[in-house]
């Protein structure tokens, strides 16, 4: 995903914003450019491929003046090369940087060729630089130039602006991409993540959706979606917030569960703009791709793995196309039969898993395309895929995947969007999904607030031996992810079932000693999992079950029941799966065991 860093200081920011660009290239990208403004002149450079062949090329042709933006590009519109690269200009005078989609850049783009614009890339933000200019040549100063080109723009972007008549000043704007003020002492600068901005300061002022702001060195102005003068607050970034550091949190993988809710915002930031998803996220080829599939084939390991079971409910479902899902281990040594239509979908948190890669390599000259979601940009196997998809979900340290599931699970979902827009699924159908995701920020935060009756909840386990997981439909998966946690990091041994298959063999082993864990859908299905629940109450075994809030399961002697808040059913593999999370993590902090590195267990399994 593209990367933005300006700055506006007092002293030469070349070296400001390559160290910027450096601190963004975990976010992924394939040419990296800056431009800077020195005594009336802009002074651009760019090139394909790595942050270091920019310093190189800085370091033959030095780049001073204390007025910049810069910008590593993953490719959207038109291939990876140094015409596409950004910063993107309008004649001399203007330079801009952006992040995200502008999606209705091709009506712009015919107009202003009318009109005489000469365009020298394929990018759709060429299209907001030669705007730019046409309003500044109708008389508008930059503030209103750009006011007015946003009112013009769809999609979801954040923009970085200079110009050399104003060079006392740097403007930015932000609408659905992320976009972060950092805050200095005589200089000010802009950013994609604050990590770009650690070196230089440490006070950070976030905008809001909509908003314009004007930096100058010693002050900054922002105003609001409606033109409104704003106050945006300014805060300290806590260096205990570094993704390496545990913080406040006794444990990795606490930390992780409760960054669910901004982890959510991340993966979903610059991937939906108003009520709809980007298709172009995914890559520019995606949507001929899209266009194609007949049928999915998911492969992945362990968490990764239980990410597409849910997956494959959502696809059946909502794009009405056969959808295949097995382990990578498997999958790779076996005569797998795959129609050419097929979209190869790996998911993988590290990108480095040997089983998933070998998979990948085994059948990717057999398909269509293949589909990489993953967590680390520059991964093997998103350099190996044919489209990828971030999930943002920011380094995850404990052994036991969390954020990086529930991550998972939303790129998945808006994959299935994508894919369903392509077959048949309606607008208003993908308005409503987008509008679920839109709450899942706010509703994980709700969710983290069980906390507390959860530990109370996993003293019923430290003494156990196993447990039994029980769950159906898209809550099955959910089940068996459930089950992993637990035996990873508290190493009870616990296993999944669909609560159906209870009674063709695992209710043998149903006795006051096995703990019955079930995640209770919102379908159809809740009245025949009651009748499972019957089943092992009448065997004296003890439930723990985790429902909706309009559910009608009370809790009762050897009936545990916590209630989750209101929330879109569409959200449940997502919502569930975060007490079952605290449950495992609570249950091994009370068995002592070493919950970010549980024993014999490894982060990045890269060999068989
Ligand atoms: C999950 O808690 C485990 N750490 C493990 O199952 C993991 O999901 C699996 O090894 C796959 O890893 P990947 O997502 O990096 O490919």
């Amino acid at each position: 995903m593209c990367g933005i860093v300006g700055a506006i200081a007092a002293r030469p920011v070349a070296g400001i914003l390559l160290e910027g660009l450096r601190r963004l290239e975990y976010r992924g990208y394939d040419s990296a450019g800056m431009a800077v403004l020195d005594q009336g002149t802009i002074n651009r450079l760019r090139r394909i491929g790595k942050v270091q062949a920019l310093a190189d090329a800085c370091e033959q042709q030095p780049l001073p003046g204390g007025l910049g933006i810069a910008h590593t590009r993953w490719a959207t519109h038109g291939k990876p090369s140094e015409q596409n690269a950004h910063p993107h200009m309008s004649g001399e005078g203007l330079a801009v940087v952006h992040n995200g989609i502008i999606e209705n850049f091709e009506p712009l783009k015919q107009e202003l060729q009318q009109q005489g614009y000469v365009f020298t890339s394929e990018t759709d933000t060429e299209v907001v630089a030669h705007l730019l200019d046409r309003e500044l040549q109708g008389g508008f100063d930059l503030r209103a130039a750009l006011r007015n080109t946003l009112a013009r723009l769809a999609g979801a972007f954040a923009l970085g602006v200079i110009h050399v008549d104003q060079p006392h000043q740097l403007l930015t704007a932000r609408k659905g991409s992320p976009l972060v003020i950092g805050v200095g002492i005589g200089e000010n600068f802009i950013a994609s993540d604050q990590l770009a901005l650690l070196p230089v300061t440490d006070r950070f002022m976030y905008l809001e959706d909509g908003d314009i702001a004007l930096l100058e060195a010693d002050h900054i102005q922002v105003w609001d979606a409606q033109g409104q003068v704003a106050e945006r607050a300014v805060t300290t970034f806590e260096r205990s917030q570094g993704s390496a550091e545990k913080g406040e949190f006794r444990h990795f993988m606490l930390k992780e569960i409760y960054e669910q809710p901004r982890v959510m915002q991340a993966v979903l930031e610059g991937r939906i703009a108003s009520g709809h998803l980007l298709e172009q996220a995914f890559g520019a080829a995606a949507g001929a791709v899209f266009d194609q599939v007949k049928q999915v084939q998911i492969v992945a390991c362990g968490t990764s793995f239980h990410a597409g079971m849910v997956a494959k409910y959502w696809i059946e479902e909502w794009v009405g196309i056969p959808c295949m899902v097995e382990v990578a281990s498997e999958f790779r040594y076996r005569p797998v039969v795959l129609p050419r239509d097929t979209l190869l979908l790996t998911l993988s948190q590290s990108g480095e898993t040997a089983d998933t890669l070998a998979a990948l390599r085994a059948v990717q000259d057999r398909v269509l395309a293949t589909l990489a979601i993953c967590n680390v940009p520059g991964s093997s196997l998103v350099r190996e895929s044919d489209l990828s998809l971030m999930t943002n979900a920011g380094p995850e340290i404990g052994v036991a995947s969390t954020k990086a599931f529930t991550s998972q699970l939303v790129a998945l979902m808006l994959t299935t969007i994508a894919l369903g827009r392509r077959h048949g699924l309606s607008g208003e159908r993908e308005t409503e999904l987008v509008a679920a995701l839109e709450q899942l920020p706010g509703l994980l935060q709700q969710l983290l607030a069980l906390d507390g009756p959860i530990e109370e909840m996993s003293a019923h386990f430290a003494e156990k031996h196993h447990a039994l997981f029980l769950g159906r439909n898209v809550l099955y998966p959910v089940a068996m992810e459930g089950a992993l946690k637990l035996k990873e990091i508290s190493y009870i041994h616990a296993e999944a079932y669909p609560a159906g298959e209870l009674k063709h063999g695992p209710l043998a082993l149903v006795d006051k000693e096995m703990p019955v864990i079930a995640v209770a859908p919102r379908n159809g299905m809740l009245d025949k999992l009651k009748a499972n629940l019957q089943e092992v109450r009448a065997r004296g075994g003890e439930l723990f079950v985790f429902a909706g809030c309009d559910q009608s399961i009370q809790a009762q002697e050897g009936v545990h029941v916590i209630h989750l808040p209101a929330l879109p059913a569409v959200l449940d593999p997502i919502a569930f799966t975060l007490p079952l999370q605290l449950l495992s993590y609570h249950v091994a902090v009370l068995k002592g065991t070493d919950v970010d590195q549980p024993r014999n267990l490894a982060k990045s399994v890269t060999v068989e």
